[in-house]
């Protein structure tokens, strides 16, 4: 029997020469790796290339991506730069993950969850929002639409921003309270103008897709994206994540990063590698911030799974294909990462076994274990938890949400697994699901 574990990450010797190098160099904290790590990332953003000379035009892609120490960090840090807070409303998908909500509820804004389409898009089958309960949910307190790109699949942004664009009307920019912070709130509310699109991309980093009819990356589509680099992503620094904006008419890049840095680093106006100019110690604290910044150390591991993400990608690529012929085989539905417009990141690889019910569902994930195979559930929908369930939601009011979560299974699909892995894992999917009498 094989043992095939859920997603343990692919760390190789480039990335421990490179930590062992951080760690040698007497620079372990947000230093020059993280800076070079945030231009190489502006630029993958950009180009989809990951080898960008970005050192000989530094400031072409400086100030476009901020590293930090999570996803829900750069969350948190995209509705505070807007300046959402209490009074406001964030919708946010009923099927996700709790940090899409959380970073809103942190904020002291209102979460306003929305149902996901019967099945998810008709296409893919990403459990994307349905786009009529969404315009519905938008009122004049509605600040931000937080998309998720589910599994590395890019969401229907176009459709979103059509809608923000029709209420446009009952959007009403906040006022500055008079602070550097609030003032800058205030100047990205009046020239985004309608309610912001953010998007959750913790899963999508290097996915791509027709926007306005342009191929467009992962990160270049919504106003403001956050991704993760958790260790079980597709690209990992052990804990981390990054923000990224599209640029703003009138607000100046470098503003809006140096407050991500503010409020990164408790609103210390110099950081460490500032203070270490001779004579500089005096530094102000301008607002009473969080401490989320990235260390060198972690982004001495993305500077190296940079470099190997366009071939780890293509091994997913690769994955999933042979994941979709047994599926297509045995007549499950999954998620379809690439059509011709979207290339997803292939992060998940989401299954539904037709007609089957949570408890015969559960089986299978207990059979597939038996066999060594582990297997996951993405997601959940929030309105079943505690916490969300004792802000007063009910997941009797997301119907498609929770028949979709009922017959799901996440496989296991990472760059870790060999061919023949990928081999037992649609065996023991064939078995499993024949020795059920399900298919
Ligand atoms: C959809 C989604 N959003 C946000 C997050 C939070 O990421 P992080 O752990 O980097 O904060 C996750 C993590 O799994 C996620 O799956």
């Amino acid at each position: 029997m094989r043992k095939i574990s859920f997603s343990p990450p692919d760390i190789t010797e480039a990335e421990i020469q490179e930590v062992a190098e951080a760690l040698r160099s007497g620079w372990i904290t947000t230093g020059p790796r993280t800076k070079l790590l945030e231009r190489r990332l502006a630029a993958f953003i950009e180009t989809g290339k990951n080898d960008v000379d970005t050192e000989s035009d530094v400031s072409r892609w400086s100030n476009r991506v901020v590293c930090l120490n999570s996803a829900t960090a750069a969350e948190e840090l995209n509705l505070r730069i807007l300046g959402i807070g209490p009074g406001d409303e964030v919708i946010v998908p009923a099927y996700t993950y709790t940090a899409t909500a959380s970073a809103a509820i942190h904020c002291g804004a209102t979460v306003v969850f929305v149902d996901i389409q019967k099945d998810g898009d008709a296409i893919t089958h990403m459990p994307e929002m349905d786009y009529t309960a969404l315009a519905a949910a938008i009122t004049e307190k509605t600040k931000a639409i937080v998309a998720v790109d589910l599994a590395g699949i890019i969401a229907d942004y176009e459709t979103i921003y059509r809608i923000v664009e029709e209420k446009k009307e009952l959007f009403h920019p906040v006022e500055s309270d008079g602070t550097s912070l609030g003032d800058l709130n205030h100047r990205i509310q009046m020239a985004i103008g309608r309610v912001a699109v953010l998007s959750d991309a913790a899963h999508s980093l290097g996915a791509s897709r027709t926007f306005r009819g342009e191929k467009k990356y992962c990160g270049a589509i919504a106003d403001f994206t956050s991704f993760s680099f958790h260790a079980v992503k597709n690209f990992t620094t052990a804990e981390g994540g990054a923000s990224t904006w599209k640029p703003i008419e009138g607000v100046d890049n470098a503003e809006i990063y140096k407050f991500f840095q503010l409020l990164s680093l408790h609103g210390q106006n110099k950081d460490a590698l500032a203070k270490t100019k001779l004579g500089a110690w005096e530094y102000d604290i301008i607002g009473p911030w969080y401490k989320c910044n990235m260390t060198d150390i972690m982004a001495g591991i993305g500077l190296r799974q940079l470099d190997r993400y366009p071939g780890l990608l293509e091994r997913r690529a690769q994955i999933i294909a042979k994941f979709d012929a047994t599926c297509d085989e045995l007549g499950i539905s999954h998620l379809v990462h690439c059509i011709n417009d979207s290339s997803s990141s292939g992060h998940l690889y989401l299954i539904r076994v037709p007609g089957i019910t949570e408890a015969q569902r559960n089986e299978v994930i207990e059979k597939m274990a038996e066999q060594g195979v582990a297997t996951n559930v993405h997601y959940k929908p929030l309105p079943m938890m505690t916490a969300y369930k004792a802000l007063g939601w009910n997941v009797e009011n997301f119907a498609n949400a929770f028949e979709y979560y009922c017959n799901l299974v996440s496989l296991p699909l990472h760059t870790r697994l060999s061919d023949e892995d990928v081999e037992y894992v649609c065996e023991t999917l064939r078995k499993v699901v024949k020795d059920m009498d399900l298919c």
